[in-house]
């Protein structure tokens, strides 16, 4: 059923396939750019990426102002303080991220801190606070997972307060989206894992949450379809040019579908337990998303049970019974967990995942200011989270 009102916004020009880093200076100097800095981590260098994009920007008039490779996991409103004093000092007009979210939405935020010419991040937490054009960004995602890429979101910890801050506003849109295959083959297979289940659990919050509609459903279905299809390949055989490359799509076009109908209470508590206990943000969802499914069941088992068709293809959609499909997703999506348990030890609770047993009230009362929580289409109130941490523990 059509809702009776939707809306579906996605500017962001997407660049995808082979050699798709070289059209860089050209996407640039369209958008009246000329001195990039480039934000990126130490992992990713170590890979080699930084040397491929500033190889693909060669021979181009475009020059590299700075690079800033101090990025941490789940970014943060220090580093971004530092990343936005270099992008001011080394007189930077654009931006190229090149690397998982958490350098994705560190050059967010180093967006919003330059572009609303602020040293108070904070002040612009939560939906629709911005109000000033963005400096061009260009996002190259070497994770296939979150999908920040084409996302009006930002997830930044605030170091001090244990919490991660959302920040959501069609400001954030990147200008372009560059899905590179050679970005994504070094990945290792345990980080493969979790960022390709944050992707399915990306397609089927929004196939799922309040603001679903016909297009972000269109794109969730077509995401966890490539997944199903292309995800143990990517982790078992890296090198397999075919399989990484579904997977970017697959979590791009997640991210499109999230962007608009948005994520719910996977996310609410995901965001919590990274923020408390510092656990990556694809193995909490990957642990959560069966339970939470569990626990929305009474008012989604009609759409998990259309997903069983993506997620475990035709001949098993077809052989279970109609009433059986949604618990059947569940089952499904638990199975793909072991599996890539075995194949690349990815933690199955959050017990395996360092979270200490005494911190479960303080990330679900931390779960209860999540932004996400309001888009679920069941409510929860402190016991219910805690009691869905108790079982995920
Ligand atoms: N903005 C959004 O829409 C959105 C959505 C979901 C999640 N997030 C946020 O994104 C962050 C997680 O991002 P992530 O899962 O991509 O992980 P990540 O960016 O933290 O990267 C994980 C690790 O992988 C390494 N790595 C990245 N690419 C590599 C490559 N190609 N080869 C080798 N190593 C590589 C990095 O160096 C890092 O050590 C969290 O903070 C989460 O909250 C944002
Ligand atoms: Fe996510």
């Amino acid at each position: 059923m059509l809702p009776a009102y939707f809306q579906f916004y996605n500017p962001v020009k997407i660049l995808s396939g082979k050699k798709a880093l070289e059209n860089i200076p050209f996407e640039l100097e369209l958008l009246n750019a000329s001195r990039p800095m480039i934000v990126t981590d130490k992992g990713v260098v170590q890979a080699g990426l930084v040397d491929i994009v500033t190889a693909a920007l060669g021979g181009s008039n475009l020059t590299i102002g700075a690079v800033y490779d101090k990025t941490p996991p789940d970014s943060s409103n220090i580093v971004i303080g530092e990343a936005a004093a270099l992008f001011r000092d080394a007189k930077c007009d654009s931006l190229i991220a090149v690397g998982g979210g958490s350098v994705l939405d560190t050059a967010k935020g180093v967006n919003i801190v330059i572009s609303e010419d602020t040293t108070d991040l904070m002040k612009f937490i939560g939906a629709d606070r911005l109000t000033k054009p963005m400096r061009p960004m260009i996002a190259v995602p070497t994770t296939a997972g979150t999908g920040s890429e084409v996302t009006l979101v930002a997830v930044i910890a605030n170091e001090e307060k244990c919490f991660k801050m959302l920040f959501t506003s069609y400001l954030l849109l990147p200008r372009v989206a560059v899905l590179d295959p050679r970005m994504t083959l070094t990945v290792p297979p345990r980080i493969t894992a979790f960022t390709a289940m944050d992707a399915l659990t990306h397609a089927v919050e929004a196939y799922s949450c309040l603001q679903k509609n016909p297009l972000s459903d269109a794109y969730a279905w077509a995401a966890i379809d490539l997944v199903r299809k292309h995800m143990i390949m990517a982790v078992t055989d890296g090198k397999n040019e075919e399989a990484r490359m579904a997977l970017a799509n697959a979590a791009l076009m997640a991210g499109c579908a999230f962007s608009n109908s948005m994520v719910g209470l996977v996310h609410a508590i995901g965001h919590a337990v990274g923020g408390v206990s510092r656990v990556a943000h694809g193995m909490t969802m990957a642990i959560l998303l069966p339970w939470c499914m569990e626990y929305n069941m009474g008012k989604c088992a009609p759409y998990y049970g259309e997903l069983l068709l993506p997620l475990a293809g035709p001949d098993e959609f077809l052989k279970t019974d109609p009433e059986k499909r949604a618990g059947r997703s569940v089952a499904v999506i638990r199975e793909m967990n072991s599996h890539l348990n075995r194949l690349a030890g990815m933690p199955l609770t959050l017990k395996d995942c360092g979270v200490k047993r005494e911190s479960l009230p303080d990330i679900a009362r931390t779960a209860l200011g999540d932004g996400a929580l309001v888009f679920n289409p069941e409510e929860s109130d402190y016991n219910e989270i805690l009691g869905i941490l108790r079982k995920a523990y």
